[in-house]
């Protein structure tokens, strides 16, 4: 008999995108992939949110298509990695879920160049506690430092702190010594950030109102998960010589800013990408997840939570009920 498994797959039709759970066989993965990955674990990020609520911001570029940007698992066909049958690997970004079939798969047939040995230290599910989510904090942290960023500078915001993305930057910095201010608009949640490491909170509504160009300096940093007005109002408030690490849009893509505070403070915009980033880059930020995330903290803010449980969950990030990280348990 021929085995399956079960995917969720999403399909076009009439210009309206759907998800539903297929069970399929190996014939159906796309064959433009030279290794074959027993997934173990995926997870859900925002971007996935928005695939699965109908590919709002059209994440997904052709149909049919698995979303899930992020999957963890056992290599069953190594092609040509290097790698052996049994290798634990994870993948995120490179257009998983996007251009190329994703996480929210009981098999997957992939680019072998995109897989990354499970870095030491770090287990199936963690790595998926982490996701494309922790992996962009760390890049968020690592371009900061780039520029000079160090604790003795002063305090840095986390806005969307609650978040997946701003919960693991929360966790990192303050583990690095860093004093960090997180912004939420999550009154329930102020303890939670507390527990991350958060030495202050500051109302998302504070951030939201409308401010000027700039403002009485705060912050010698920040990491911005949302966008908008509250990144506007973050770029007034940084001090001189200070940076942004760029990396979110949940408040809204838009930018009602001036270049006053980059000008006058030398304030720095730096645009962070999870997606295309060079393997070596990739093993460095893992690495440094694996010593500088604690462990037990990533744990206490994470769910697990079944297959079948996913559709609903993409509504629920979309509306920023869902706290931390989320690991996506394929096989139960
Ligand atoms: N650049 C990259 O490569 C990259 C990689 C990963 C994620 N991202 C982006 O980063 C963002 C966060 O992703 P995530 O997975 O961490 O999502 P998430 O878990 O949903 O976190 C987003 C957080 O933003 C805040 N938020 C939600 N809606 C908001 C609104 N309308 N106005 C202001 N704040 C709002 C909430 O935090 P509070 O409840 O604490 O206020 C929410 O928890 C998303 O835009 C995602 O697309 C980018």
């Amino acid at each position: 008999m021929t085995e399956t498994f079960r995917a969720l797959v999403a399909r076009e039709t009439d210009g309206e995108v759907a998800c539903g759970f297929e069970d399929l066989t190996a014939e159906d993965l796309p064959g433009n992939g030279d290794a074959v990955i027993s997934v173990a674990y995926s997870t859900l990020n925002y971007k996935d949110g928005l695939a699965i609520e109908g590919n709002r911001g059209k994440v997904m570029r052709s149909f049919p298509m698995v979303p899930g940007i992020d999957l963890a698992g056992v290599v069953e066909d190594p092609g040509n990695s290097g790698l052996d049958p049994g290798d634990e690997v994870v993948v995120t970004g490179w257009g998983l879920g996007e251009t190329a079939w994703g996480g929210y798969s009981r098999k997957a047939r992939l680019n072998s160049d995109w897989l990354l040995p499970l870095p030491e230290g770090i287990s199936l599910k963690r790595s998926m506690a982490i996701g494309t989510a922790g992996f962009t904090a760390m890049l968020s942290v690592m371009a900061l430092e780039r520029i000079g960023l160090e604790p003795s500078r002063g305090e840095v915001l986390v806005t969307g702190a609650a978040g997946g993305v701003g919960g693991i930057a929360v966790a990192i910095l303050a583990n690095l010594g860093y004093a960090v201010a997180a912004a939420t608009g999550r009154a329930g949640q102020h303890d939670y950030l507390g527990r991350l490491g958060a030495r202050s909170i500051v109302e998302r509504a504070e951030l939201e109102e409308e401010g000027g160009p700039m403002r009485k300096a705060r912050w010698a940093g920040g990491v911005d998960t949302v966008g908008s007005r509250i990144l506007a109002n973050t770029m007034a408030q940084i001090a001189p010589n200070g940076a942004i690490a760029v990396c979110g849009l949940a408040a809204g893509p838009d930018l009602p800013a001036t270049v006053i505070p980059l000008i006058l403070r030398g304030v720095s915009l730096l645009g962070i990408n999870s997606v295309y980033v060079s393997n070596e880059e990739r093993a460095t930020a893992w690495e440094r997840l694996a010593r500088e995330m604690p462990m037990d903290l990533l744990d206490s803010m994470t769910e697990v939570a079944p297959f079948a449980d996913l559709p609903g969950l993409a509504g629920e990030i979309l509306a920023g009920r869902v706290r931390g990280r989320t690991v996506i348990d394929v096989n139960a």
